[in-house]
């Protein structure tokens, strides 16, 4: 479905924020790169508004030709370094910067510039190091910040706006106000993205389709469950999901299993195949080679099952459905400028190998949505509050998380430790306060007191972070009470754990998971 707002990338870290924040004020966006932009006004299609991002080169060292932007009637906002691209190509002047300006800064209107009923003078997020120094024909200055540099212009009679500062951060204050009035006001498009809109999305993705027999890789996560969920509106009789037990989950994740297995209408099998993934990883300590096998084990599960299907029920799987996000498939440049498939893919896709081997088509229902997307869509599905917003949890599961070997009874010591932390995390109502936690085994020997008697154990250390799509987070700064209350419950209930650790990393540098 063609939309309406298209932004264009040239290498922003946060040109994924202004698609969001458009679609969050209920404007259809797409980002696409500045070559896909060529290829499609040379076919003579067009936007209703386009947005050019910020990015890090400066224009000066920018061979591209922008002109053909600027030939038609299409509204553009140009943020950061497309402000610097209007003030360039029609003919104002960029200069280029000694100092740069990064971080917050107040600014303000000009007088009589501001017929939007926003605020006059308020905080913006700036990260800029050359800046606009005289604003072309028919331009005017709109705002400008606290050390006299323009921070935002308007055209007089056109729909174009360049804004220095970033509006689609947190930290600008009335930022989703300002895109809105852009988008409503400026451009005059109406509103045509919300929940309704999602939904009428994902579904047409699957009707295209028509598939025959559905084989879904489910792990209960908030994706697989959404995206069965709608498939299931559509292909009920042919939706298999298939939940495969490796031996290396929470106990919390077997019982999120049994509850959808009861208060949904999916078919939902459980594979236990935990003798399978264990004599595989058997004396393996180098994550690398655990996540690999881990991979490898899930295709060979589904094969099996495949094979099983066709043989024993003459059910023969035509379609693989996978709750893949918007995120994992945007044409983006890289921050060095190269052209391509976005570099945040991860390498994490469990099931990736999949298709190839199997011949399986790919459907891919969530593949338009960001992740706060598809937990609304889930609400109105009528999945579980809880359901759709639990914190996400790896494919390896407790694999990454038990440093070294596994055995059976360091995936039970992290198992319980994980157990102990939600529970308390549950009873101080603290679960949404943080965007993902988990227990790692650390297995570095300890000297403690235990009882009245000297304890050699190992030590168990807690991970909860903040973040909005895990590709950089922060350690989440929880209560000492309820840490203190943690650690005592897993050093008297956990057996050979002496010590509890609370990890104080930020991403980057740390990652995540430990492993
Ligand atoms: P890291 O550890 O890379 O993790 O900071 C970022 C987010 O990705 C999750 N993660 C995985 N998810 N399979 C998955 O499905 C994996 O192999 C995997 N490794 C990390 C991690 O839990 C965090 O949410």
């Amino acid at each position: 479905m063609s939309k309406s707002v298209w932004i264009v990338d040239f290498g922003s870290q946060y040109t994924q924020l202004i698609t969001r924040r458009s679609r969050e004020v209920g404007f259809s966006s797409e980002i696409i790169t500045f070559e896909t932009l060529k290829k499609r006004f040379d076919r003579n299609e067009r936007p209703k508004a386009l947005v050019l991002s910020g990015g890090p080169q400066s224009i000066f060292k920018d061979p591209r030709d922008y002109g053909f932007i600027f030939e038609g009637s299409t509204p553009i906002l140009g943020i950061c370094y497309g402000m610097q691209i209007i003030g360039q190509v029609l003919g104002g002047k960029v200069e280029k910067g000694t100092t740069g300006e990064y971080g917050l800064s107040e600014i303000q209107f000009e007088k009589s510039a501001n017929s939007y009923g926003l605020k006059n003078i308020f905080t913006s997020w700036m990260s800029h190091f050359d800046h606009l120094s005289e604003v072309p024909e028919n331009f005017k200055v709109m705002l400008k910040s606290e050390n006299g540099f323009i921070a935002g212009i308007s055209h007089d009679s056109k729909p174009i706006w360049g804004l220095q500062f970033h509006p689609e951060v947190e930290h600008t204050e009335q930022g989703r106000e300002i895109l809105k009035t852009f988008f409503s006001k400026v451009a005059k498009l109406e509103t045509d993205w919300g929940s309704d809109q999602m939904l009428d999305e994902a579904l047409s993705v699957i009707q295209k389709e028509n598939a025959g027999q559905i084989l879904c890789a489910f792990s209960g996560g908030v994706d697989s469950l959404v995206a069965a969920s709608l498939c299931e509106k559509i292909n009920q009789e042919n939706l298999h999901c298939f939940f495969v037990d490796h031996g290396l989950l929470r106990p919390q994740d077997i019982h999120h299993i049994h509850v959808l297995q009861e208060n949904t209408k999916l078919n939902i099998q459980i594979v236990d195949a935990k003798e399978q993934f264990f004599s595989k990883l058997k004396g393996v300590d180098e994550p690398e080679a655990k996540r690999k096998i881990i991979g490898h084990e899930f295709i060979s599960v589904f094969e099996q099952k495949v094979h099983e299907y066709e043989n024993n029920h003459g059910i023969k799987f035509t379609h693989l459905l996978q709750g893949t996000l918007y995120p994992d498939v945007i044409e983006s440049v890289s921050p060095h400028g190269e052209e391509g498939i976005s570099s945040t893919i991860k390498s994490h896709h469990n099931v990736g190998g999949l298709p190839e081997r199997m011949k399986l088509k790919l459907l891919e229902p969530l593949r338009y949505l960001f992740k706060d997307e598809v937990r609304n869509l889930g609400e109105k599905l009528g999945l579980e509050k809880p359901w759709v917003h639990r914190h996400p949890f790896p494919g390896p599961g407790i694999g990454v998380r038990v440093l070294g070997e596994l055995t059976p009874k360091r995936v039970l010591q992290v198992g319980q430790s994980d157990q102990i932390l939600f529970e308390e995390l549950h009873k101080n109502n603290l679960y949404q306060e943080t965007w993902q936690a988990l227990t790692v085994l650390i297995p570095v020997k300890t000297v403690g007191v235990k009882g009245d008697e000297r304890a050699y154990e190992e030590v168990i250390c807690l991970r909860m972070v903040n973040s909005s799509d895990g590709m950089t987070a922060t350690f989440s700064p929880m209560p000492h009470k309820f840490l203190s209350t943690v650690s005592r419950r897993i050093t008297n209930e956990v057996e050979g754990i002496t010590r509890v650790v609370y990890d104080v990393t930020d991403k980057p540098p740390g990652t995540i998971e430990w492993e």
